[in-house]
């Protein structure tokens, strides 16, 4: 398997190869707490528009891994949301229809961040090729040249259902801190637009020490391996 990261360009050919990883690992992942109904929100459209608007970003930083030359996930990061730093209106339009709602962490405990922390937006897999070591990978790469451009710090927030995220997040040494709401929606009717809320728990690293696991799981792994020879 031959594994390499670039830049996420605005290439159509990448973005709709990623909507396709994107689309395939997110519906994976909701299916145990989304209805079918709920998950008909998510047709392709929406993960190439989401897509294209991080191409096309200079806010954030996205990394794309491809597996034998085929564009097979991506991370993404930007800076620190400012609902972290005291709440906020989130207002917009969805379907037409315009919303606003107040956005706000609950903190259990103190993490300090400023402008040389960043958040993870994304991380996704395309199915067949997690749990093999590639998000460890595309983790390390990425924080190396984070690390290199001054940046200290990570958050991330993953959905209190996913515990795959939650032991991969934990075993590269974030520790949770925090508790907040991210906004899903869903179509009911094709009339009507309901606004739903998801439970969301927030986890902070360094990027030392983030790395410092990431080494440390690769001696164990290589430790291991030596050991059944
Ligand atoms: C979460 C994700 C990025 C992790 O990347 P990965 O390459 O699959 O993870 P790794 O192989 O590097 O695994 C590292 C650890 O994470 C946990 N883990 C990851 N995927 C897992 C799975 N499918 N089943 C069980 N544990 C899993 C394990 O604890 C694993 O440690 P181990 O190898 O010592 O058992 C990837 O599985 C993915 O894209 N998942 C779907 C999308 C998603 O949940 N994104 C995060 C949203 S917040």
């Amino acid at each position: 398997m031959k594994i390499s990261i670039c830049k996420l360009e605005k290439r159509m050919d990448t973005i709709l190869a990623l909507a396709e990883v994107y689309q395939q690992s997110y519906n994976r992942l909701s299916e145990r707490y989304k209805t079918a109904q709920e998950m008909s929100f998510y047709t392709k459209g929406y993960f190439i528009k989401k897509l294209w608007k991080m191409a096309k970003d200079d806010q954030s930083i996205v990394s794309v891994v491809c597996v034998n030359g085929q564009p097979s996930g991506f991370i993404r990061y930007s800076k620190v949301p400012s609902y972290y730093h005291g709440q906020e209106v989130e207002s917009g339009y969805l379907d037409g229809f315009e919303y606003a709602r107040c956005h706000k962490v609950y903190f259990d405990d103190e993490v300090t961040l400023d402008d040389k922390s960043l958040i993870v937006n994304q991380i996704y897999l395309a199915p067949h090729i997690q749990h093999l070591g590639i998000g460890r990978i595309l983790f390390k790469h990425t924080l190396k040249e984070l690390k290199a451009k001054g940046y200290n710090d990570l958050v991330i927030e993953y959905n209190i259902h996913n515990d795959n995220a939650r032991k991969f997040y934990h075993k590269l040494g974030f520790r949770d801190f925090g508790r907040s709401k991210d906004m899903d929606h869903i179509l009911s009717d094709g009339r009507r637009t309901i606004f739903c809320l998801s439970d969301v728990r927030i986890a902070h690293t360094t990027i030392d020490n983030a790395l410092k696991h990431i080494r440390e799981g690769e001696m164990m792994k290589r430790g291991s391996y030596e050991r059944s020879y």
